[in-house]
């Protein structure tokens, strides 16, 4: 399996930033596919989004001022629009032109505490990003990482259950006992992956995570990929109890992954409770993948290319990787074929 080159198409919208990460009158430094982006919110609130680079001398615009819709470089003042056109030069000379430049600016759209950019500069899409709007019968939490792996190996972490009884092992699972079936389907959006036969374990105390469910009941559970760069997971443990994750990664650069992660949890009376019980669990289990994947990822560079020996537990992250490759390549305007010549 080779590594992906261009690991997701430009055309589409990229979640950058967390509303609470970029403060009004602030710049926030991002990447999006190697390409260093900056964003910044006007004392009005609204957010907007350029390369960070000043054509001038190629200081970064994240080290400027916001001033009013304009961003204004450090080093010698050049001042950009919203759109990245030039406003102002301070130390022109009397009969000198403007100098001709502009800098390649982004469509911003903000919902859902989240920041989204087109990854396209200079273009406005006809197309809105996905919305996941939290429903209020739901106790909310947000984690946010960076991992130091390629995107296709983190959302297929996702689809990976028969890794959960070791990387967590007491803490998200344990040591595999009983046969489960998996599922595996193509959706409109992408694909999905339901888990069908995992019951409570029997005798595991309080070292998994499985014991809040239902005895009586089967837990069910579907890892959906939502092309083309987010996780839906839903975890039904019993009667009126409801887990569900949202994973929405932003690929920095082909080696860098930026999650951010969004959790909803229903559990009756015991809701807030649960809510604050699982976000401390899940932010130990995020820690353990991540030390994984960082790890996984550093193995295959140093080695120079992908050498994996499948079985059938790994035919969930196997279907993820075809579909994800499809699409990405599919958006990308790529096609390979071989023939004879
Ligand atoms: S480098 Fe930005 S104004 Fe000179
Ligand atoms: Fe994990």
């Amino acid at each position: 399996m080779d590594p992906i080159l261009t690991p997701v198409s430009a055309e589409n919208w990229f979640v950058m930033a967390t509303s609470k990460q970029l403060e009004s009158g602030k710049t926030l430094a991002r990447e999006l596919m190697g390409l260093p982006i900056v964003l910044y919110r006007t004392s009005e609130g609204k957010v907007h989004a350029m390369e960070d680079r000043c054509p001038h001398k190629n200081v970064p615009l994240s080290m400027g001022k916001v001033e009013g819709e304009n961003l204004r470089c450090r080093y010698h003042g050049w001042s950009f629009s919203k759109k990245g056109d030039l406003a102002e030069v301070p130390s022109l000379g009397p009969s000198e032109p403007m100098p001709k430049c502009k800098v390649p600016s982004f469509e911003v759209i903000e919902k859902d505490d989240w920041i989204w950019i087109y990854g396209t500069p200079n273009v406005v899409p006809g197309f809105q990003p996905p919305s996941y709007p939290k429903d209020k019968s739901y106790g909310w939490f947000e984690l946010h990482n960076v991992m130091d792996a390629p995107i296709d190996l983190v959302l297929e972490n996702g689809f990976d259950c028969s890794h959960t009884g070791f990387t967590h092992e007491g803490l998200f699972r344990s040591r595999p006992i009983q046969f489960v079936d998996a599922l595996i389907q193509d959706t409109d959006s992408g694909m999905q992956v339901e888990t069908l036969g995992e019951k409570k374990p029997k005798s595991r105390g309080f070292g998994d995570v499985r014991v809040i469910a239902d005895s009586s009941s089967e837990i069910r559970h579907i890892d959906a990929f939502i092309a083309p760069h987010t996780l839906r997971v839903d975890y039904w443990t019993g009667p009126g109890t409801h887990i569900i994750t949202f994973l929405v990664a932003t690929p920095e650069t082909a080696e860098r992954t930026r999650v951010y992660t969004r959790m909803a949890v229903r559990y009756g009376i015991w809701t807030w409770i649960m809510t604050h019980l699982i976000h401390l669990l899940t932010r130990v289990v995020v820690r353990q993948d991540k030390a994984i994947l960082n790890a996984q990822a550093e193995t295959i560079r140093r080695f120079g290319k992908r050498s994996f020996k499948l079985v059938d537990s790994d035919q969930p992250t196997n279907a993820f990787q075809q579909v994800f490759r499809r699409r990405a390549e599919r958006r990308a305007g790529i096609k390979t074929v071989r023939y004879k010549l």
